[in-house]
This record gives C-alpha cells, structure tokens and sequence, in this order.
C-alpha cells in the first residue's frame, strides 16, 4: 500500500538521453479477440527475436491486465513473474512464440484508452500507450509488426467487425455470431492498430490513385448520420489527390476506411487504413455545422490521411520524436487548407492560433522545446508546441529551402527511412543532405523552447538615401532552460514608401542567426516604412518602433495579405495596452483603418473579416507585463463601442450588403457570412436600439449554423430577454444533437454577462451534462478557462469550478483531465491576489489521493 502511494506521488520521469533500442523485437503477431462489451477476451501469439546480444528477458507492457494463461513454444511457462503492470519473460534462445490471454471490459474503460465502448459500439484508441491496456506486448514504437487480427462477435449487435490492412476472410459462426481476419501487410507499432466491433452504415466512394489502382473509400456513422459525411469525403478525395501533386506519395492499401465515434479523447486518429475520429470532424450539413466546422472536417481528414506517410510509413522512433510526424503532418494539412481555399486567410487563422495556445505555452511553466527532453506521462506532451510549433519550424525549413528543394529533402527522407522508425535528426539530415544546405544551427529550433523576442528597428538617412535596419534577437528563458543560443530567424522583410505608397525593390529574407545584425537598404529615396515577419515567416514576437500612423499605412498598403491584418492587429493592440497603461484612450486610428479596410473594394469579405476583428482579450492580456483581465475587458469593449458607434451606418451597409438569401457553399459565401455576424456584433456594441432584435432576427431566419450560432454567440453576451428565448429554441431543436448541443453549453460558457458563472455552475448541473464526453466536457469546462475576463473573475469561483471539474474527472479519465490544467498554471501572470487563488486550486488539486500521473506532472509543474 505505501509503496503504490510512493509510486504515485513520485512517478518516473522518462528521458530522452535514456533512448535504447528495444531488447526484442516482434515480426509477427496474430490477435483474437471475442468481443463483448463486458468481457472481451483477447489472445495474443507473438513471434518474438532477441535484438543484439545481451541476456535481459522480455518485458511486455501491461497497464491493467492479469495474464490469463502464459506459454512459450506451445508449453505453458512457468518463469514468468510481473513487475508492476508488465509482465517478464525469461527467455533461453533468440526466437520464441509468446502466447498470452487476458480479458478485459471495455464498457468499464472510462478512459477512452485502449478498447472501449462508446455510443454502442466497440472501438480502440493505442496512441500512446493505449495498446498495453488490451494485451500484454512491447507498447513502444520501435517495435514494428506485421500484424493479422481475428475478430469474433454477436453479428445483431455488431454487423460490421473492422481492424487495419485488408480483409482477408468474414463469416457466421451459428448462434448469432460471425467473425472477420483482417491482416496488415504493412509494418506498424502499436499505436496504430485499431478495431472497430458496431452497427454502422458507410458512405463508400472510390479514389484512381496516381499508379490506377482503385481504392475504396468508406465513413462509417449511424445510418441517420450518412447525409452529413459528404463534406468529410469529398475532403478524403482531395486529400488523396493532394498527396500525390504536391509529395508525390500514393496510398498503399485497397481500401481506407473511417469511422467516427462521439466519445473521443482528441480530434482524430491516424490508425493503418482504419482511421477513427471524434464525430465532431466528421458529420457536417449547413443546418448543424458552422463554415469553421466545416473547415475544421476538411483539415483534420486532410491531416489523417497524410499521417499514412508522415506517421505511418515512417513512424517515429520514441515519443520525444513526436514532432517528426505532428509538426510535418500540421505543416502539411495547412498547406493543403490553404490551397483549396484563402491561403491568406488560412494563414491569418493558423497564426491566430498558435498566439492564442503556443504563445502562452511557450511562456509558462510547461514550456517545453518541440522535441521535448524528458516526461512523465507522454499523452501530456500531444500540446500545441508539439504541433502547431512544430509545424512552423516545418514551414521555416521549407522557406529556407524553397518548394523545390524542400521537395528534395521529403523525397529522401520518405525514401530512407520507408518501413522503420525514425527521429527528428533523420528529417533534418535528409534535407540537409538532399539540398548541400547546412542545418547546425537550425537544430537548435528542435532543442530550445521559448517564444523568440526580435527588436527592429529603422532608421533612415535621407542625403545617402539609406536605411538601416537593426534587428537583436532575444529569447526568454524557460523551464530547465535559463541562457539561450541565438536561433536562425527567416524573416521576409519589405521596404514601403510614405509618400508613394510603394514598394522598394523586391521583399527579401533576411536571415537573422545572430544577437544583433544590421540589415543596410540602398536607394531608399523617402521615408520607409518596416513590413516585417511577412506571413509570418518566423514563430516570434516582433517589437518595432513603428508609429499608429506607420500600422495604419501598412494595414493600407501592404502587398502581403498577414502583414496587413497583423499592422492592424498591433494597432489595435497598442490603442488598447494604451488606454489601459495612460488611461486616456485614442480610438481615431483604429477606427479609420476600419473604415478603409471595410470599404476597400479589393478586399474580400472573408479578408476583411480577420481584419477588423478585435484581438481577444487573452491576446491582449498576453501583451501585459501583469494581466488585468477587468481593465483589458473595459478597454476592448470601450474601443468596441466606438468603432460600432463612429461607423454605425457602415456596419449596417455591410450587414445589409451581405445578407444572403440562401445557403450556399462558396468562399464568397462563406466570407459574407463571417463578415455579417462580425457586423452584427459591432452594431450591438453600438448600443443601437435594433441590435438585439437584429440578432434575434437572425437566428430565427437563419438557414444555416453559422449565421445561427454567431447570433446566438452575440445574443447570449447581451442581457436582454431576447437571450433566453433564443437559448430555449436553440435547445429545443437540437436537444438530441450532441455536437451542437456542445455549441449551446460554449455559447453560456463564453458569455461576458455578469451572471455567467452562476449559469456555468447550473450548467454543471444540466441533465446534458455528462463528465464521460470528452467534446461535452471542453464545451462547457474548456470555453469557460477561454473566457478570461469570467474565469479570472476576482473570487476565484472560476478557478475553484476548474480544480473541481479537474478532480472529478481524474478519476475517470486523467488524458483529458490534465488537458483542462493549463489555464491554472499561469499564475505568475497575474496580480498577487488571483495568482495565490490560483495557487491554492493547484496545491488543492495535488493533496488529492490517487492523482493520475497526467493530473500530477501538470500540476506540480504548473505550481514549479
Ligand atoms: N495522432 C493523433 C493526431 O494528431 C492524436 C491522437 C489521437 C491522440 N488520439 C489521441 C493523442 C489520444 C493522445 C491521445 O492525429
Ligand atoms: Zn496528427
């Protein structure tokens, strides 16, 4: 007993430098499973090699599993023994076949790791190490199998049995039951075998790959759900078609099914050919997904699918690899997002999200660089620097490089490393390799965490018609990482005319590699203005000296489309840090590059939508040296109120202006859409008399969820009666809709109004809510730590909700439990009173007996 309690306060912290290969590898493994929601039995025959010399027994990874039965050759074994949760093998030659039985219950798995049931079928999620949880076997991804899985099970309640690679045999067993062989002929580890045991229907399509070999396509939901997968297949498709144009990489399988679950720990799962996904990135129709979540549908299929390369066919070697596969399989369903629609404003949204998860990552207490060097429990570390920071430095590469030459580099490294395990070293040595180009220095992006600081600064000197540009780098220092190298920083820099208003010469990149570089322009004949970090080239901050009136030129004349939104941006926030620092607030400049980029005929809607968007409160709170969530909230709504009210009339002129008259899927559309809730929005804070029954308006005629939840977003910010009538309908219509009745908890939960956390706290309380659905869970408990002027509410009643939920979901599912801590670990960002608030949560949660190691690692490094 005290030694559990010992284990579990103190769990053992993996790393990096520790990597050594697998003391035995496992050709071959052939799996039965006679399934059941209560009892399925699983037995697993495992053709196992010593790896090298050495004496060491095998060790099989179990989490949760009593051995039923252990032979080896055929004869039952005596030597084994456990060791915690894995079970020990001594064996005397170089080649054996390790038999093993176990049963287990997967409607009792809460943790939605391993097999388990959801929504009436039975399905698996192994990545990380979810596969130790349904037998006993090296749960680590150097180990690569060639697998075949034999699936047994009541053919009424389980007519479609699924498992990777190729069917190979199906058939009735008599008494109700049936079974289906599927073997894998592709090498894999563990966390990607998956099996699916349901009564599903399948929208099944083809694809002509570039070779002529037929695939078949096939999404797998209930029967209802078919006429929303059109969306996610037609995605599928050009997917396919993408890989193939921009990677040359086919698909390598005769067919690729998808299925799609409500209970899921995260968006989606890259299993061989047998993909699973959280429903919410599958089923859209216009009357229950928003244009986001359409998008949303389209880059997470994209995403899955290109992870058959860069995941599957090269698959990573341990889990500090992990960025090998998420930051390149990121990078690549971004650039596949922003080819089928607005590359620019693809880019404006990726950038915007990775400032609203990474930034403050990246400068809090679990910063961790993109390959991390230590963990204590793996699933903590699937984080937006992994991804989404990982797919920047992806994109640097390939800025560095050039398409061709990047091209190059994939290719070989596709080449080399087909069918094995690999690192973030192997990528970075094939592009290096295939382009001459010598990456030392690059590396250290792959080493150091923290979000890089760069200070520019012009300077003009009109008689030698010259400018000079002084950049410094600095980066801040970090958990376990106080002193920094310099890091190689792309920078695509311009040059533009006050007075023209044009461009000199061409943009170029300036690589910065040092603490301090000056850059020297020539034949600069008028007063410049810096365009920086153009497309945002590089995942730093930039600090510029550049004047409201320089941002409000760039945010008219810029050339490229981010930098655009971005001087407005730092426009915006500058006016606001402004009036929160001075008290005295100017509003004039922000309003004006409104106006313009409003009426600018060359901009498209979708465009100027991200533009004249305020940056969100948490943005701004991350510009402060301490956050003060009421002055930001006070700030941002006064200048709210004056762009609605000092444009009033062209709010209305926009809103009216798109209006549509049907639903229609198109970018045009899409963008009129976006913009026209944006108004909306604008013209309620205005305080016009019309606005809320405008809203209401809206919602009651809107035939499609984008129009209707962005009313029902402005509506439920608001406190007039037109909210609650609103939320009712809402509710009413969709009750037995679980993904949009997600919607109708976030919009609660989002909400501004004073009374916000007493309708959280209900919420908790809705006989809708449930602690067992993943999506649920974040729809209420996820918005409202995204709500920082609520949750930092002065009370600490926003924080003592979280550390409840925290706790109470540990014990069900700890991977999504710990997902929810962040939000208490920026303490040190905020004023005595509310950091010693937020202290005392995180010191409550850790008192806590029985804590997972997932809830323990982030707490006790929140608290650090
Ligand atoms: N590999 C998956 C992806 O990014 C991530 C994933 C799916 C995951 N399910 C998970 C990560 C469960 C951790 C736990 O595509
Ligand atoms: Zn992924």
């Amino acid at each position: 007993m005290l030694d559990i309690k010992v284990a579990a306060a103190n769990p053992p912290v993996i790393r990096r430098e520790d990597y050594r290969e697998p003391d035995w590898l496992v050709p071959d493994v052939r799996l039965a499973f006679i399934l059941d929601p209560a009892k399925t039995r699983v037995s697993a025959r495992l053709s196992v090699t010593r790896n090298g010399t050495h004496a060491r027994p095998i060790r099989l990874n179990g989490d949760g599993l009593a051995p039923g039965a252990v032979r080896v050759d055929g004869a039952p074994d005596a030597g084994w023994h456990m060791d915690g949760a894995d079970l020990i093998i001594d064996l005397a030659g170089d080649t054996h076949v390790i038999e093993t039985e176990v049963e287990i219950a997967p409607e009792a798995n809460s943790q939605l790791m391993g097999l388990y049931a959801s929504g009436g079928m039975l399905c698996t999620q192994c990545e990380p190490e979810g596969f130790r949880r349904i037998t006993f076997f090296p749960d680590r991804p150097d180990v690569l199998s060639r697998y075949s899985v034999r699936m047994e099970a009541d053919k009424a309640r389980f007519p479609v049995l699924l498992s990777n690679g190729d069917l190979v045999e199906s058939g009735d067993l008599g008494e109700g039951r049936h079974f289906a062989e599927w073997a894998d002929p592709f090498l894999k580890p563990t966390y990607l075998f998956a099996l699916v045991a349901a009564d599903l229907a399948a929208n099944v399509d083809s694809f002509t790959t570039m070779s002529g070999r037929s695939v078949k396509l096939a999404i797998w939901v209930a029967p209802a759900d078919l006429p929303k997968t059109d969306h996610a297949m037609a995605a599928l498709k050009a997917s396919m078609a993408w890989d193939e144009h921009v990677y040359g990489r086919e698909y390598d399988l005769g067919e690729f099914n998808i299925v799609a679950v409500a209970d899921f720990n995260f968006g989606a799962m890259e299993n061989k050919s047998l993909n699973i996904f959280n429903s919410r990135y599958i089923l859209a129709d216009p009357d229950t997904a928003t244009d986001a979540d359409f998008d949303a549908v389209a880059g997470v299929v994209a995403h899955e699918y290109f992870h058959n390369w860069s995941g599957n066919r090269v698959t990573c070697r341990d889990w500090f690899q992990l960025s090998l596969k998420e930051g390149f399989t990121v990078f690549r369903d971004q650039c596949f997002s922003a080819d089928q629609g607005s590359p620019a404003v693809k880019r404006i949204e990726d950038v915007r999200g990775l400032r609203a998860a990474q930034f403050p990552e990246d400068a809090g207490p679990l910063a961790h660089p993109i390959r991390p060097e230590s963990y204590i429990e793996i699933s903590n570390f699937y984080t937006a620097t992994v991804y989404n920071k990982g797919a920047e430095v992806i994109r640097m590469l390939h800025t560095l490089l050039g398409a061709q030459r990047f091209r190059a580099g994939s290719d070989l490294y596709f080449a080399r490393h087909d069918g094995t395990a690999a690192t973030c070293e192997d990528f970075v040595r094939a592009m290096e390799e295939a382009t001459g180009e010598d990456l030392s220095q690059f590396r250290l992006w792959y080493r150091q965490s923290g979000t890089p600081r760069v200070k520019a600064s012009l300077r003009h000197d009109p008689a030698s018609e010259r400018a000079h540009l002084t950049l410094e780098q600095t980066i801040p220092p970090t958990p376990g990482q106080p002193d920094k190298q310099p890091m190689p920083i792309p920078l695509r820099i311009a040059l533009f005319g006050e007075r023209s208003g044009g461009m000199f010469g061409e943009e170029q990149l300036v690589l910065l590699g040092e603490n301090h570089r000056e850059v020297v322009f020539d034949g600069i004949s008028e007063r410049p203005i810096l365009s920086i970090n153009r497309g945002f080239s590089a995942p730093v901050t930039v600090d510029s000296d550049r004047s409201a009136a320089d941002l409000a030129f760039l945010s008219a004349h810029d050339d490229d489309p981010f930098a655009r939104y971005e001087a407005m941006q730092q426009l915006m926030v500058d006016t606001m840090v402004a009036a929160i620092s001075t008290g005295k607030a100017d509003h004039r400049p922000v309003i004006d590059a409104i106006r313009r980029t409003l009426t600018d005929p060359a901009l498209d809607a979708a465009f100027i939508g991200e533009a004249v968007l305020l940056p969100s409160e948490a943005f701004v709170g991350d510009q402060m040296l301490v956050v003060d969530p009421q002055a930001i909230h006070d700030a941002r709504e006064a200048l709210r109120h004056d762009i609605g009210v000092g444009m009033e009339q062209a709010w209305r002129d926009a809103y009216d202006r798109c209006r549509a008259n049907r639903f229609e899927h198109t970018p045009q559309a899409k963008g009129s859409r976006r913009l026209r809730t944006i108004a909306l929005g604008y013209l309620i804070a205005s305080g016009a008399s019309d606005g809320a029954s405008l809203a209401k308006a809206q919602f009651d005629d809107a035939d499609n969820m984008t129009d209707r939840q962005g009313a029902l977003g402005l509506l439920t910010n608001i406190a007039v009666p037109e909210t609650d009538a609103a939320l009712a309908v809402f509710y009413n219509r969709y009750r037995d809709n679980g993904l949009v009745l997600d919607k109708w908890f976030t919009a609660q939960a989002l909400s501004a109004r004073a009374d916000t956390m007493d309708r959280v706290e209900e919420l908790a309380r809705h006989p809708d809510f449930t602690l067992t659905n993943p999506n649920r869970l974040r729809s209420l408990v996820g918005a409202l730590s995204a709500n920082q002027f609520i949750f930092h509410d002065r009370s600490g009643r926003g924080y003592r909700f979280l550390a409840d939920m925290v706790m109470q979901i540990d014990a069900l599912n700890p991977q999504t439990a710990a997902k929810l801590v962040p939000p208490l670990g920026r303490w040190r960002r905020f004023g005595e009173d509310r950091a010693t608030l937020m202290r005392t949560e995180l010191e409550r949660i850790l008192a806590r007996p029985n804590l997972s190691k997932d809830v323990f690692e982030q707490v006790s490094k929140s608290l650090g």
